[in-house]
């Protein structure tokens, strides 16, 4: 056992698997509680237990595409389930769902009632489904409606403002508080109602730096990725250069990691070094318009 220490006991086990069970693993998602992250989870932990007030606090989960608000927003999920009373009646603390593309009132309120997993008709009146909604979160005494790509409300254009007026009338009638998670875009669409803006609190998740933090969550990643050999992913040698190759957002950093791992596999080097590095298919973030002028 000691010869795996650079891994954690939950991977070591997945050495002995088959090749394309151990490639599948190295492509399943990790959770690694990073400080921010961690930091993010434990403010919203608290609008759980907020007291029913006239104002509601709610939070908006700002940051670049694929820097991990989803991954968030899901975690916050699992850490409230749903339960039942003892009369068999459901508790649901977190209703997650995904703002429609394109939004509009009855579309947001069909989202949510098929997060309820109540079937009705998508043709029904928005005012229909949204006394639906309301009395089914009151049911399901729901505290908090978790909204991912809140962005996609610029996409409402002038309806944005009435989109917020309902979100803020559900808040207000239920007594919920609302989690949004979005790209700066969301700011934005906050921007038509500022009495809703002023009750939200931005929790950003930045840019990555090649920082301690950086470094810390390579030598995480590592351990979850079952190689038979140490890589010394936050080393001097490969820090920077995973740094440089996958820009400053988390989820292209996992991206590469998990497609270097499944290299290391397939070729039978089991650990991942810069030479590898450099042969990994790999289009480096901004590199697109590279290869469109190619095509
Ligand atoms: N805490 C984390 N630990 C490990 N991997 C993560 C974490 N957060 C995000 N990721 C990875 O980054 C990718 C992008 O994250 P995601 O939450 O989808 O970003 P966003 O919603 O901001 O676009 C995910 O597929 C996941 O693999
Ligand atoms: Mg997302």
């Amino acid at each position: 056992m000691s010869r795996f220490q650079h891994l954690d006991a939950s991977v070591v086990e997945a050495l002995d698997l088959p090749k394309p069970a151990r490639v599948a693993f190295c492509q399943a998602d990790r959770w690694i509680g990073y400080t921010r992250a961690t930091q993010i989870l434990s403010q919203l932990d608290q609008l759980v237990g907020y007291p029913k007030t006239l104002r509601m606090p709610n939070v908006l989960v700002v940051g670049r595409s694929g820097n991990g608000k989803s991954s968030i927003l899901e975690r916050f999920t699992h850490r409230h389930p749903v339960q039942e009373t003892a009369a068999g009646s459901p508790i649901a603390p977190v209703l997650l769902v995904e703002m429609p593309e394109t939004p509009d009132e009855s579309k947001l309120w069909s989202t949510v009632l098929w997060g309820l997993s109540i079937s009705h008709r998508e043709k029904d009146p928005a005012a229909l489904k949204k006394r639906s909604v309301k009395s089914a979160m009151h049911y399901a005494q729901v505290r908090i409606l978790a909204i991912d790509e809140f962005n996609n409300l610029v996409n409402a254009g002038r309806a944005a403002g009435d989109l917020l007026a309902a979100i803020k009338g559900l808040s207000n009638e239920l007594k919920i508080s609302v989690v949004a998670a979005g790209t700066q875009s969301a700011i934005n669409a906050l921007n038509s109602d500022p009495q809703m803006k002023s009750r939200f609190e931005p929790a950003v998740l930045d840019r990555w730096k090649l920082d301690g933090e950086y470094l810390r969550f390579l030598a995480s990643y590592e351990r979850l990725l079952p190689l038979a050999e140490p890589s010394g992913l936050a080393t001097r040698e490969l820090a920077p250069k995973l740094y440089g190759m996958t820009g400053d957002t988390l989820g292209a950093t996992v991206k590469l990691l998990k497609q270097a791992a499944v290299s290391a596999i397939e070729s039978g080097k089991e650990r991942i070094d810069a030479k590898l590095l450099d042969q990994v298919p790999w289009v480096r973030p901004g590199e697109w318009d590279e290869v469109a002028r190619r095509v």
